[in-house]
């Protein structure tokens, strides 16, 4: 199963999700094997992190760039969930690894400037799928104000829906100080003490796999 996490914008949380994913999915026993394809390599930085304080369960991961496709399909057959992790542009990472995943999470804030990315990613997607016409395609809303009287995370609900080939999680990622605190620990937030950040997680984990 490759997980890809994607997104043509930068800094909406794909990291954070791919690194929270990976926890979750390990610590219900998976062998689970992230994969940065991003330069920046803020999983492998993290990762780095978690192997020097010894955290447990162990992940592995993998560095790749450029044409990804077949790191990707040799990992899925040597790990449960492979879980990758791309660059927020259009890259080759990322339209190399839409051809091999089974899943893409498109995550996007509640905010114009993403939405607006939207359209030009559904023909990146589009253009995948005439390879790969079996990839599932969701999207995340990620960094939603956890404040209940902003309402603009019902707003991008809806204006995912504008998206069609982008099937909306029900699950929806809040802005929590959690997710930051966890990063140099090198730990997922399902590993921490604020509750309502570890039953999101374990509800996308879940929803994910569904
Ligand atoms: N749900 C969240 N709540 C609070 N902070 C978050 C959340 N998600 C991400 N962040 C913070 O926002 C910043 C960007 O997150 P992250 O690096 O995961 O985004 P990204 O999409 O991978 O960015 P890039 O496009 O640069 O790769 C980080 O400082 C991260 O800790
Ligand atoms: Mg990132």
């Amino acid at each position: 199963m490759i997980i890809l996490v994607g997104s043509q914008k930068g800094g909406p949380g794909k990291s954070t999700v791919a690194m929270n994913l990976a926890v979750e999915y390990a610590t219900q026993g998976k062998d689970v094997c992230l994969v940065d394809a991003d330069s920046q390599r803020s999983i492998a930085t993290w990762h780095a992190d978690r192997e020097d304080q010894n955290r447990q369960p162990a992940l592995a991961c993998v560095e790749k760039l450029g044409n990804i496709a077949q790191t990707l399909t040799d990992l899925a057959t040597r790990f449960d969930i492979v879980i990758v992790d791309v660059a927020g542009k259009d890259s080759k990472e990322m339209r190399t690894g839409m051809t091999a995943a089974d899943k893409l999470i498109v995550v996007v804030r509640p905010s114009q400037l993403d939405l607006d990315t939207l359209g030009h990613m559904s023909e990146i997607i589009e253009q995948a799928m005439d390879f790969n016409p079996e990839l599932e395609v969701r999207g995340l809303i990620s960094q939603a104000p956890s404040n209940p009287n902003i309402t603009e995370r019902d707003d991008a609900g809806e204006y995912l829906t504008d998206y069609p080939i982008l099937k909306p999680l029900e699950t929806v990622i809040h802005e929590r100080k959690a997710y930051r605190d966890v990063v140099g620990e090198g730990l997922g937030v399902v590993e921490w003490s604020n509750p309502k950040a570890k039953a999101e997680i374990k509800e996308l984990a879940a929803e994910v796999m569904a």
